[in-house]
């Protein structure tokens, strides 16, 4: 399976494909190429460090359009065919979704459906649940809607904000991506 990564800032969740991968953990998957959207995005490094070939296409101040055809012609000069967005913090077309249709999975830092969006973890302390945790799913037209792939939960104390949950989801999710990687390349 060949894949393509889209960050937009820290890429963890990449790096945690990356290490998967280098320790034979995904032996389907050859991670093609990273796009970035942001010049910032602390992803870049990570590709540099482990001879990934990454692309920025901004995202600023450019037509929804534009901005896909561009990641559409990288996608498709190195036939990418299945694509992870790992922290990707844009919303894709219907075009662009329909075109890869079940090809694109997103991590999530909630218990999908719940606290959907990009403030996951201030919405769930908001709401005052006792739990959340990380999805894995496949992204459809909606925002953070599509089928469920892989959870993994965690309990919320009473002592937690949004950045201690943050710091408790984050190890999971990067265990649960690779997992869901797997799973779906040894399918294919
Ligand atoms: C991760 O927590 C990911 O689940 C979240 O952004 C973070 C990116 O971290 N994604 C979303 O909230 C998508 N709605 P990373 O850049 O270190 O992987």
């Amino acid at each position: 399976m060949k894949v393509a990564v889209l960050a937009s800032g820290r890429g963890s969740n990449f790096q945690a494909i990356i290490e998967a991968s280098e320790n034979n953990e995904l032996p389907n998957v050859s991670i093609e190429l990273l796009i970035v959207n942001k010049k910032k995005a602390y992803a870049i490094e990570r590709a540099k460090k482990h001879k990934i070939p990454f692309y920025l296409v901004e995202s600023d101040n450019k037509e929804r359009k534009l901005f896909e055809s561009e990641m559409i012609e990288i996608l498709e000069k190195n036939d990418v065919d299945f694509i992870v967005l790992a922290g990707f913090m844009r919303i894709l077309s219907p075009l662009f979704v329909n075109k890869y249709n079940n090809k694109i999975i997103n991590i999530h830092p909630s218990l999908l459906p719940l606290f959907p969006g990009s403030h996951a973890h201030k919405d769930a302390i908001e709401a005052g649940v006792n739990e959340s945790g990380c999805t894995v799913h496949f992204v459809d037209e909606g925002v953070d809607t599509g089928p469920i792939i892989l959870q993994e939960s965690i309990s919320i104390d009473k002592e937690d904000n949004e950045e201690t949950l943050a710091e408790k989801i984050l190890p999971l999710e990067h265990k649960l991506l690779p997992k869901a990687l797997n799973l779906l390349s040894s399918k294919n």
